[in-house]
């Protein structure tokens, strides 16, 4: 039987030309606190090494022809970690979007958010509004930061926003259905992930795009996310382009 994880040998350095190529690929970025207790570090250190993985995969991403990369940042979940740790987390978000502003302008990328971006601090959500609204009409990629995410928090503010929509009689009851639910979610308009990765091993999907995942390919890569680089991109997407996606179908 084949593995479900990747990583045992060492990453592929380019990827040769091939039709399918996921149009949606999302990550679950995990492991930044183990590689930092590996070293000896503190967990902030894991997470700005973190970054550099980041610009290689959205690097990878372009390369590729991917249209839509989603990054799990940091989920709803995440504020009950220690407060220095939220903070330098969000310190290095912006810090990321500073260093970005200019570099997805130039490289045409929009810059898309979902999330509670409201418990986000005014400053950082102050520039990522600003980004936001200075990339929205590029198309090379978009790139969506899912910060402050949980997807069960995402549900229950769609089903509450088709609940409104009945009452004020908007929508009948009998004609809601799954293209009117997920209209109502953050991800409206962004084609379902294909392809799901989530590193540093571990299997669960912690909260993360649940209605949108129902038909992703998963892969599961050992390594932890600082380690993550393009070769990694590619050997996930290699064995995306292994699968066969049936849909329930044949
Ligand atoms: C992923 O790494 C980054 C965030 C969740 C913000 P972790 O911080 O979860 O690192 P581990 O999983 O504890 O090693
Ligand atoms: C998921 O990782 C959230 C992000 C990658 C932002 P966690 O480390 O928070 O998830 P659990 O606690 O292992 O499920
Ligand atoms: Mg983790």
């Amino acid at each position: 039987m084949k593995s479900a994880t990747l990583n045992e040998n060492p990453p592929t350095e380019s990827m040769p030309k091939h039709p399918d190529i996921p149009r949606h690929i999302a990550i679950i970025m995990d492991g930044n606190g183990r590689w930092a207790k590996e070293r000896g570090l503190p967990r902030r250190e894991g997470h700005r090494a973190g970054a550099e993985s980041i610009r290689e995969v959205m690097e990878a991403c372009k390369e590729l022809g991917v249209e839509y990369l989603t990054l799990y940042a940091f989920s709803s979940e995440n504020w009950n970690r220690p407060e220095d740790e939220v903070q330098a987390l969000m310190n290095l978000l912006d810090r990321f979007l500073d260093e970005q502003a200019k570099e997805l302008d130039k490289q045409k990328v929009r810059l898309q958010a979902i999330g509670q971006l409201d418990r986000l601090p005014q400053k950082t959500r102050e520039r990522l509004e600003k980004i936001m609204a200075r990339t929205a009409g590029h198309r090379s990629m978009t790139l969506v930061l899912a910060l402050s995410y949980g997807a069960r928090e995402e549900i229950v503010a769609a089903a509450k926003a088709l609940a409104e929509d009945a009452l004020a009689g908007k929508i009948s009851p009998a004609a809601i259905d799954g293209d009117a639910f997920a209209s109502r979610l953050q991800t409206a308009g962004i084609p379902d992930p294909d392809l799901l990765v989530r590193t540093s091993g571990e299997l669960r999907v912690s909260n993360f795009l649940l209605w949108q995942i129902s038909y992703a390919e998963i892969v599961i890569v050992k390594k932890f996310w600082p380690d993550f680089r393009q070769g990694d991109l590619f050997d996930s997407v290699k064995e995306y382009q292994s699968r066969h996606r049936r849909f329930g179908a044949l």
